[in-house]
């Protein structure tokens, strides 16, 4: 089952993406002017810990200046221009949705990082990455969009090099939601499945994957995403003069959303890594 860019806009977190350009004029930056990837990360981030979360993917995967990366799943660029600055690597940045990669394009051209980073717009799915042997391939908060699993590490798989080394950071079910939930998970999340913990690792060893070692962030993600949903609120006032009420209003709820799930500890999280044979 495929999930089409457009049906993703009913998550608000990628509603009106050209709100980036408001939070950079609002700094003094305008829609020219060079950018430094610091300028950044306080926007470009779309997971939990932001840049601290991309560096423990650096040092695990010990990524260098040799290093090829695919990144699935890119957002708005954030995670790879990040991941290039540490480590100076190639990384190839796949996005879903069109307007998300072209604006990642233009901010990574801003912070005159092209030249290290690819953005392609398209599909895990499609199979336009097998074949490519990527010494890595990272993945933040992607993989819940992505229920048929077999076929997601099927392409992941074939898009690495024998010994080629994959770094997933992603939702995990801790208890059964409730039918509400799950029209909330579905609708407003688009996330139409949740495996345990444990099914995480089966299924990528199943898949083909060895060596597999995974951390659980559920503690670590519950705190995160209530303070960032406090955080949103204080910031509310502001966020509806830069962007206006209707989009703030879809960022709320899409915050307190989240917030409420790992509360009531059916979210989970997990970050797991692995190796292809
Ligand atoms: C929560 S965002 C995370 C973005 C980025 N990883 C970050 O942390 O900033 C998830 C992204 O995955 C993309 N995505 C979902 N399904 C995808 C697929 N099948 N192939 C490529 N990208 C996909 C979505 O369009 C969205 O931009």
């Amino acid at each position: 089952m495929k999930v089409s860019p457009a049906a993703m806009k009913s998550m608000k977190l990628y509603d009106q993406i050209e709100r980036i350009h408001n939070e950079l004029h609002a700094l003094g930056i305008d829609r020219e002017s060079p950018l430094a990837p610091e300028d950044l990360t306080p926007f470009d981030q779309f997971h939990y810990h932001g840049t601290a979360a991309v560096d423990e993917a650096v040092a695990e995967l010990g990524l260098d200046s040799y290093s090829r990366v695919l990144e699935v799943g890119s957002g708005i660029g954030g995670p790879a221009r990040h991941v290039t600055e540490r480590a100076g690597c190639h990384v190839t940045a796949l996005e879903l949705q069109p307007d998300l990669s072209e604006t990642a394009e233009e901010l990574t051209g801003r912070c005159g990082l092209a030249k290290n980073i690819d953005h392609v717009c398209g599909d895990i799915l499609d199979g336009g990455m097998a074949g490519r042997d990527f010494d890595s391939l990272i993945s933040f908060l992607v993989f819940l969009h992505i229920p048929d699993r077999m076929d997601l590490f099927g392409a992941c798989l074939n898009a690495l090099k024998p010994g080629g080394r994959i770094y997933i950071e992603d939702l995990t079910r801790n208890a059964e939601p409730s039918e509400a939930e799950w029209e909330d998970l579905r609708g407003k999340i688009m996330c139409p499945y949740l495996p345990t913990h444990e099914d995480y690792v089966s299924q990528l060893r199943e898949a083909g994957f060895e060596n597999i070692h995974a951390q659980d962030m559920s503690a670590s993600w519950t705190a995160f995403t209530a303070e960032r949903y406090q955080a949103f609120l204080v910031r509310r006032p502001l966020s509806v003069e830069l962007h206006g009420e209707e989009v703030t209003g879809g960022l709320e709820e899409f915050y307190r959303i989240a917030c409420n799930l790992f509360d009531r500890q059916v979210f989970g999280g997990i970050r797991v890594w692995g190796t292809k044979p």
